[in-house]
């Protein structure tokens, strides 16, 4: 019988840019407080781009910090994918301009577009390229300058949203590495979360509401809670593991509330579960990355352990990834 190839990691980036915009700031432009963003979603500042800084400024920096840590050079990545619902252009695709940037001139390049989902989308589709052979090497990015389709004069959003990116390095290996990715979608949740306007839908608008994110948060926040807690449980089943057999959860971070019931369904400690929700808001198809690199680089995750990374987001999509790091 053929040995299973795994896609196991093996460089972990980040990026967040230097503006911090905290709650108070926020005090100041919008009929909000910090106390409320705090008490109802955990946050108490985010990153925002600067004006000339674009998604792939932000995917570049994390992509090299990646590298670093494989010890590899661009040119021996096979396929690079950024998931991104911020683009820099509506053509070419994020993912091929960093793959200029970073110096690579012939892995294919695509971006993957599932919103908050799209990290664990993109690690999805990275590790089936991997177990077919296809690639060997593989960059999987996700990166966002939310604050482009921000609407700041909206309270209901503006709050709970930051800029960001961060990159995974992907090995083909005979050693453990994804073990499964499960991801879904349903489309009848269109306009609980959404952008109304889009490069196609004519007439076109200055109307900043069509613009800019648009979302029924209170119901957003029941679909994510019910459907974190079964994909978690589909992806144990997978296994054939129970949750006991977890060591980490890193969760999307879109609210610390979000987090703490998915954390509790799985009968994770606070310590089990990476938070970093409070300094970044939500990044998007940023945050799974960026959690994941902050606590494999600060030594709380270590080698042989077992990770879920959740997520959830427009469309509505979600998905999860069991891993032994
Ligand atoms: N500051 C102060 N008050 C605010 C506010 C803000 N930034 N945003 C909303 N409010 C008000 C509302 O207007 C409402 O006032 P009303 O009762 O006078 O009408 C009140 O707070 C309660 O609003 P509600 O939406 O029911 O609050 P909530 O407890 O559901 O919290 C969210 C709102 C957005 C924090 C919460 O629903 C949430 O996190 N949802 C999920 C969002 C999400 O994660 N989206 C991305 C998924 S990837």
């Amino acid at each position: 019988m053929n040995q299973r190839i795994y896609s196991r990691i093996i460089g972990t980036g980040g990026y967040l840019p230097e503006k911090v915009v905290t709650n108070f700031d926020l005090e100041k432009i919008v009929e909000t407080s910090d106390a409320w963003i705090r008490e109802r979603t955990g946050i108490e500042e985010r990153r925002i781009a600067a004006d000339d800084q674009t998604t792939c400024d932000l995917a570049e920096k994390a992509s090299i910090e990646a590298l670093k840590m494989a010890a590899i050079n661009s040119q021996e990545l096979d396929l690079i994918i950024v998931a991104t619902t911020t683009p820099d252009k509506t053509f070419p695709s994020t993912a091929c301009l960093l793959q200029t940037r970073l110096g690579n001139r012939c892995a294919p390049a695509f971006d993957i577009q599932a919103v908050c989902t799209g990290f664990v989308y993109a690690l999805s589709v990275a590790d089936q390229f991997i177990q077919t052979g296809m690639a060997k090497k593989v960059l999987v990015v996700g990166a966002e300058t939310l604050s482009r389709i921000t609407n700041w004069e909206d309270r209901n959003t503006c709050v709970l949203f930051g800029d960001g990116a961060g990159a995974v390095i992907l090995e083909a290996s005979t050693k453990p590495g994804i073990l499964s990715t499960h991801i879904h979608a349903d489309g009848q949740y269109e306009e609980l979360l959404h952008v109304p306007s889009g490069v196609s839908k004519r007439p076109l608008t200055d109307d900043i509401a069509e613009r800019t994110m648009s979302m029924k948060g209170n119901e957003v926040f029941k679909v994510a809670v019910n459907t974190l807690s079964s994909i978690a449980s589909e992806t144990l089943e997978a296994n054939g593991m129970v949750k006991e057999d977890l060591d980490w959860l890193v969760p999307h971070q879109a609210n610390m509330r979000i987090i703490m019931a998915t954390a509790k369904k799985l009968k994770l400690r606070d310590d089990q579960t990476v938070i970093t929700v409070n300094k970044h808001a939500n990044t998007s198809s940023a945050s799974v990355p960026m959690a994941l690199n902050e606590a494999i680089r600060d030594g709380r995750i270590q080698r042989g352990q077992t990770l879920l990374l959740e997520a959830f987001g427009g469309g509505f999509t979600w998905g999860s990834a069991l891993i032994k790091y």
